[in-house]
């Protein structure tokens, strides 16, 4: 057997493989299950969006190569003018912008375009796990700032040691935040940028919830601070904003110098997307909004945390994010432990917090992406099968 590279031993074990056993069992046993596990958009694709595809593939153009140095042109163009629009910063598609096969790759490359042996990635405790791994596989050392409840889920920035600071290259944050579904701040990103500014970092803002946002909320973006575009660079995704995840396209924004480099490692790693499907992505961007979407998760939202809540499991409504981050109801239990138990006693999947990093402990993430349900009626089955589970104490009913 011809051995992996060494670089694949940071690929941490699967965490998720004994829920899927122990899920595997109660599907075959016939129980009816609540999958609260997996952050995927249940929603089909919009129409419109299918029907621009179908009119773009009919169009040879779309048949061969996209030998643009960036992107597909009216996707870029497209990019920039929802960010306009959405954010009310002017970018450029001819120098701010690049298209990418989802975010998660654009992610994950700039780790691998930036990172020498000894260079530090900086990045949140809980977090999306993929800026990690791909920091320790490209060669650099990880400094994970813990995301704590009582600093709204943001990083202090002073308990950041000097010394890794000027070793950082990047500083990987992501709001709306996966898995918290916290929000930044302008005074936040204010800070932020100083801080970049000062040690030389590549500020990395993962906005793939951008929006994913409830009552009206607008998440603010770094790119409106001033001499942020000096220092920053945004990923954008339109897998949530339009259902599209299996589409695969998103892109990244910001820094012309930045984005220059991560399409330089790309353009010898891949050849773009099937044009037809950044043709697709232009007509979304340029025509859509997604706000029945929202609406939906919004009334699975309000079900789910008022129902889990009226039950003496106190947790708070996300203003973004389709993720419900709720500290476990009891203390004699690991998040791990919890979220067996509840599968086993109530046939709810829920994803254990220390899967997103060691500061996941003690919570635990449920996904309101509940495919098969319309309007909240299963995230309330899913509150009467935790009421009766025993899994509340007792003491927190009252
Ligand atoms: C925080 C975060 N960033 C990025 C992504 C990647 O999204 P995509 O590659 O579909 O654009 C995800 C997907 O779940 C995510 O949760």
């Amino acid at each position: 057997m011809i051995a992996p590279s060494k670089r694949l031993d940071n690929i941490p074990p699967y965490l998720f493989a004994e829920i899927s056993r122990i899920k595997a069992e109660v599907v075959a046993s016939g129980a009816d299950l609540i999958d609260l596990g997996i952050g995927d958009p249940d929603q089909p694709t919009p129409d419109r969006v299918i029907d621009a595809l179908i009119r773009s593939a009919q169009d040879p153009a779309t048949h061969r190569y996209d030998e643009t140095p960036r992107g597909w042109r009216s996707f870029l163009q497209a990019a920039c003018g929802w960010y306009e629009r959405t954010f009310g910063v002017v970018t450029d598609p001819e120098k701010h912008v690049c298209q990418l096969i989802g975010s998660k790759e654009g992610l994950a490359h700039l780790a691998w375009a930036y990172l020498d042996a000894g260079d530090v990635s900086i990045l949140p405790s809980p977090g999306y796990p993929v800026y990690k791994v791909n920091s320790l596989m490209a060669g650099g050392d990880v400094y994970e700032t813990p995301l704590k409840e009582s600093n709204g889920f943001l990083p202090v920035l002073a308990d950041i040691p000097s010394d890794i600071a000027k070793r950082a290259k990047l500083f990987y944050v992501c709001y709306p935040h996966n898995p918290t579904g916290a929000v930044a701040t302008r005074e936040f990103y204010e800070d932020l940028v100083r801080f970049c500014r000062e040690y030389d970092i590549l500020l990395v803002n993962d906005m793939a919830y951008a929006t994913v946002t409830y009552d009206g909320y607008v998440n603010p973006t770094v790119l409106q601070v001033d001499g942020a575009m000096d220092v920053s660079i945004e990923f954008h995704s339109l897998s949530k904003m339009f259902n599209m995840t299996g589409w695969r396209l998103g892109f990244a924004l910001g820094n012309p110098d930045a984005v220059a480099t991560l399409q330089k490692l790309k353009s010898n790693l891949d050849s773009k997307q099937f044009p037809a499907v950044a043709e697709a992505g232009a007509y979304a961007l340029n025509h859509l909004d997604n706000h029945e979407t929202q609406r939906v998760y919004q009334a699975r939202r309000d079900a789910l945390c008022d129902g889990l809540n009226s039950i003496g499991w106190k947790v708070n409504k996300p203003k973004a994010s389709f993720y419900v981050w709720a500290r476990i109801p009891r203390t004699d239990m690991t998040s791990a432990e919890f979220v067996g138990e509840l599968i086993k006693r109530t046939a709810i999947v829920a994803i254990p917090g220390t899967g997103y990093g060691p500061e996941g402990e003690g919570y635990v993430r449920m996904s309101l992406t509940l495919v098969g349900d319309e309007d909240g009626e299963r995230f309330g089955e899913a509150v009467r099968r935790i009421a009766e589970s025993g899994l509340i104490p007792e003491t927190s009913r009252t």
